[in-house]
């Protein structure tokens, strides 16, 4: 590599992305981010936003589009992981504890100890390690590191006492790179230097030159999907100037926030913790001198719990909708429903401490449901007996002649804020959780009481308060006064409460406090705001168990908008605290930030990088759920978010999976590849779901005028489900993408072999980078079969993008003609033989192409995955994408255990007799005939038997003898890949071998 900075002159050089990735270690660091929950780094300015993406991937992806692939793909690898702090040397800092000079010399042979310590006394210790400490005359020696020699070099002794345990063992106990980012990557600029002919000692200095070689300048970033910000706060942490921008204007506000408060300068810092001091200050002021929220005996109000109260139409009571009367799990607090009979109603009695058994008796509380996705009812008991009245009756729920369903509820109106009296759905409050500072303690007493008459007058105070105020407030934006459109999300809240402007999702105590923090709150401190929005509005779940005594959560601890029986609204002292959260400071030097509202396809500006994460197919439903802060902030938004537009603008965000998105998803990308150089390079994020979505995704690309470069699949996800009970794996699939210039031509016949070369010459290429890469480490794998496999289907993808006219089709247009439910496009054609072709590659060693090719996917699937099983291959995202891959419906039939990092195939005698049958995929087949008659050898059946069953199982045993041959390949077959793993049934295997072959036939 030249030495000097060249400007443009890795103009055309392939980018390492284009070459390799390791994803597998890559997925283990992306996992441990995923799991820090509160601790990543830029969640604390909206908790609320779920779908973030990895930084420590962000960070790959970046890197990778800018390094070059050298002719040393072994040392690109070395360096590119030095650059994450992947490599040992970055695993000693990352430790939670670094090894002191004495650990060392006990347990590392060291030919000359003075080369690295100096001990004192001298001449004590023998010369060489590893010394023995036990000794009695080494006994107070000390040793210490010699003050020339480098951190580097140390670094590089320590790594030789990391354990050899697999990655991502090593990882689990790890801080994350970014944890310790400010030495982590001290060791690696000489090298980093060597190889890329840089003069770099920060990420700032090596993008800005990285920039200059490819681009003729420091690299310009974009990412037009932002949301949170998580892809561009990267880019500008690792010094490229970024351009990000979102439809949404909550993801710019996120996004600003990133850059200005978790991106901005210690001294901003400094301020922003001043700020919300005093406006914390400030908002408790006001509230104070209203005097509603102390018992004037020096208590404060921590929690105000509210429920719903309706008539039962049966007994014409009053009655409060409790889902369950446990107040408070942690002080043992129940609420008591007691009985006026001359009121027709309840009083509400609140008991603490109570005992084991009346806790458990409160579980059930007087609305119930009998199972997920059936409707709740009301259920009370007047003088013994009970009366139950479905939730849906009471709203009197109806479908009209014209087969329209509607209610009874009356829809609130703007100047509401409670319901009005004569309402179905009425609220009360149930109980205080009152706190009190200790007199000894720097904490509180806490206490939770029934409501009393005083409580209602302060109640009635805050009401007032808000008839006074809300038409103000609601003129100068402190409270919303946006009316709630309809929509898949949105509907519940109208459907079921009657309420159709977004203020009604707030109590009048609730409205008081944001809309104080409102009021005051410049940009920085609106983040705060959110914070509070999310954790205090009628959506707000009381959950008794959480914390000491029980905790407010957050409407976004889900996706929907879900309406509540009852809730929890924090008092200002509880809701306040929020604006004082730890938010991290990773301050961003240098380089220009810009956030903009608009929609993908309005890019204007060229940008050399692109790294996108599109709603595909996205559960969340951004565009609906975030109107609830829009509400808050749309009116009257502080300059810096005033160029912005305050509006979801629905029908312009992508979504969905049909023709629409396919239409948005082309006009955003193909507008992206215009604002793009020749030499440019993108990377799509997309979550692997179905099948279906490489034909979606080549259809994009093609259209947009890109093609594909590569591709690579990082699992981000997997544990955390199996502690929720599931098995689900979620990965991330990694699309590289160039610009397609010029009108490359070919036919169909060509494309097929040209694929077919492609894609086998992508899977040895790979399978030989592995081997090579072997050695360089000492744990797992570089690459999974399941990357190879991918690197298989992207091959193809990559012939076929390749070319602007396929059989004198314009493949542009041919990309964007709707689909016809049920046809098979000329498009999905090509991509069915392109993915056919990968999986022809993937014959494990062992079984012939020629049997391969007669066997039926859920065959291949289990052969390949045996062959995989007995390389300790166990991670249940091999089984879903080779089941994928081999369209086998229902894998789990074949699998002995799903859980997600210690899955297996179903033994013969796992098996037994089951997947014979004609619903099975395994019907009829070679394999299960095999597996069968395993089973019963294990059994000790009779050999003449077993093989009697054989050909029954078999269809024209007699008559083909290719059937007989395939016995004893896949006999063979399985006595070899499974001789360590299940000794006793390869055995079988092979003795089913020789049955088979010396069977005298006719
Ligand atoms: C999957 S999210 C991005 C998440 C982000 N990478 C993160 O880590 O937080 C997709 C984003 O695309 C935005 N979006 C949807 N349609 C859009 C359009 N037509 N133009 C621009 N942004 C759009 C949504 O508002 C949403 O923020």
């Amino acid at each position: 590599m030249k030495k000097a900075i060249v400007p443009l002159s890795w103009k055309d050089t392939p980018a390492l992305i284009e070459r390799l990735l390791p994803v597998q270690k890559l997925s283990a660091e992306a996992y441990k981010e995923q799991m820090a929950v509160h601790g990543k780094t830029l969640t604390a300015l909206g908790s609320y936003w779920k779908g973030r993406k990895p930084l420590i991937l962000n960070k790959a992806c970046i890197l990778g589009c800018l390094l070059p692939a050298t002719d040393n793909p072994a040392r690109d690898l070395e360096v590119f992981e030095m650059l994450m702090g992947m490599d040992d040397a970055s695993f000693v800092v990352r430790a939670k504890r670094r090894a002191k000079p004495r650990e060392i010399v006990e347990q590392l042979s060291i030919a000359r100890i003075a080369d690295f310590f100096t001990c004192t006394p001298e001449g004590v210790l023998p010369s060489s390690a590893p010394v023995d400490w036990t000794k009695p005359e080494h006994a107070g020696v000390k040793v210490a590191w010699r003050a020339d020699v480098s951190e580097g070099a140390r670094r590089r002794l320590e790594a030789q006492l990391l354990p050899s345990v697999p990655y991502r063992e090593r990882v689990d106990e790890a801080y994350r790179p970014e944890e310790v980012m400010d030495e982590v990557h001290v060791h690696i600029w000489d090298e980093v230097n060597t190889h890329l002919g840089t003069e770099a000692h920060s990420f700032p200095e090596l993008v800005e030159q990285l920039g200059i070689v490819r681009f003729g300048h420091r690299p310009r970033f974009a990412d037009t999907f932002s949301g949170s910000g998580q892809i561009p706060f990267e880019a500008a942490r690792l010094g490229c100037d970024v351009y990000a921008s979102d439809i949404n204007p909550v993801a710019c506000m996120l996004t600003w926030g990133a850059f200005h408060i978790v991106g901005g300068s210690p001294e901003s810092r400094e301020r922003l913790a001043l700020d919300q001091k005093e406006l914390v200050r400030r908002v408790q002021e006001e509230i104070d001198k209203l005097g509603v929220e102390t018992d004037g005996k020096g208590w404060r109000a921590k929690v105000y719990l509210y429920c719903v109260e309706v008539r039962c139409p049966q007994t014409g009571w009053m009655v409060p909708l409790l889902p369950t009367r446990v107040v408070s799990k942690g002080y043992r607090v129940v609420a008591e429903l007691v009985p006026d009979e001359k009121g027709k109603r309840y009083d509400i009695a609140i008991h603490s401490g109570v005992s084991d058994e009346v806790l458990a008796a409160a579980d059930a509380g007087s609305v119930r449901s009998d199972g997920r996705g059936q409707d709740p009812y009301l259920v009370h008991c007047v003088r013994g007996a009970e009366y139950r009245t479905k939730v849906s009756t009471l709203r009197g729920d109806y479908r009209s002649e014209a087969g329209l369903s509607g209610n009874r509820l009356r829809m609130w109106e703007k100047g509401d804020f409670s319901p009005q009296p004569g309402d179905v759905f009425q609220e009360r409050l149930y109980c205080v959780q009152w706190m009190r500072p200790k007199r000894s303690a720097k904490s509180n007493d806490y206490e939770f009481r029934a409501v009393t008459t005083e409580d209602i007058d302060r109640e009635q105070a805050v009401a007032d308060f808000m008839a006074e105020h809300l038409v103000a407030w609601q003129a100068r934006g402190w409270v919303p006064d946006m009316r709630i459109e309809a929509g898949d999300k949105t509907n519940e809240p109208i459907r079921t409460r009657g309420w159709t402007y977004w203020h009604h999702l707030f109590c009048p105590r609730q409205l008081l406090v944001a809309g104080m923090v409102n009021q005051f709150a410049d940009a920085r401190l609106k983040f705060g705001l959110t914070q509070v929005l999310n954790a205090s509005s009628r959506l707000s779940r009381w959950n008794q168990s959480g914390g000491g005594g029980g905790i407010v959560a957050g409407v976004f601890d889900n996706q929907a908008l879900n309406v509540l029986m009852n809730f929890g609204c924090r008092a200002s002292d509880y809701a306040l605290d929020l604006l004082m959260g730890a938010i991290k400071s990773f301050p961003i030097e240098k380089t220009t930030v810009g956030v903009a509202s608009f929609p993908a396809h309005e890019a204007r500006e060229c940008r050399d990088v692109y790294v996108t994460d599109p709603p595909y197919g996205d559960a969340v439903k951004y565009e609906e759920i975030l109107e609830f802060f829009i509400a808050w902030l749309r009116k009257n938004p502080p300059p810096e978010f005033a160029d912005w537009t305050w509006d979801s603008r629905r029908a312009l965000a992508i979504k969905g999976e049909d023709e629409d998105f396919r239409r948005g998803m082309v006009s955003a990308y193909r507008r992206m590849t215009e604002c793009m150089p020749d030499n440019g390079i993108q990377v799509i994020m997309f979550t692997h779901q179905s099948g279906s979505i490489w034909a979606d995704m080549a259809n994009i690309v093609w259209a947009a005028s890109l093609r594909v470069s590569a591709a690579w699949y990082v699992a981000t996800e997997a544990e955390k489900r199996i502690q929720e009970g599931s098995n689900y794996v979620k990965g991330t699939v990694l699309l590289v993408l160039r610009k397609r210039l010029g009108s490359h031509k070919t036919s169909r016949d060509d494309l097929a072999w040209e694929i077919q070369e492609e894609v086998e010459k992508q899977v040895a290429d790979l399978t030989g980078l592995n081997q090579q890469a072997k050695g360089l480490y000492r744990d797992a794998n570089v690459f999974e079969d399941s990357d190879i496999q991918m690197a298989g289907y992207v091959a193809a993808l990559r012939v076929l993008t390749r070319y602007a006219v396929i059989d004198g089709r314009d493949m542009t247009v041919e990309a964007i003609r709707p689909r016809v439910r049920g046809e098979t496009t000329f498009v999905d054609g090509l991509i069915t033989f392109a993915v056919d072709t990968a999986n022809q590659c993937l014959v494990p060693q062992g079984v012939t192409k020629a049997t391969w090719d007669k066997l039926s996917g859920a065959e291949r699937f289990y052969l390949k995955l045996i062959d995989m099983e007995a390389r300790g291959a166990k991670t249940l995202d091999n089984y879903q994408n080779f089941a994928k891959a081999f369209k086998v419906a229902d894998f789990k039939a074949l699998l002995a255990s799903h859980r997600a990092n210690d899955a297996r195939l179903k033994s013969a005698a796992e098996f037994g007799r089951a997947e014979m049958s004609e619903g099975s995929e395994l019907h009829q087949s070679v394999l299960r005939a095999v597996l069968y008659a395993l089973m019963e050898l294990q059994k000790d059946v009779d050999g003449a038997e077993v093989l009697a069953h054989l050909t029954l199982n078999l269809s024209n045993y007699y008559g083909d003898m290719v059937q007989r041959e395939r016995v004893v390949e896949l006999a063979e077959y399985l006595a070899q890949r499974l001789a360590s793993l299940r000794p006793d049934e390869a055995s079988a295997a092979r003795v089913l071998r020789e049955l088979v072959k010396n069977q005298r036939l006719g």
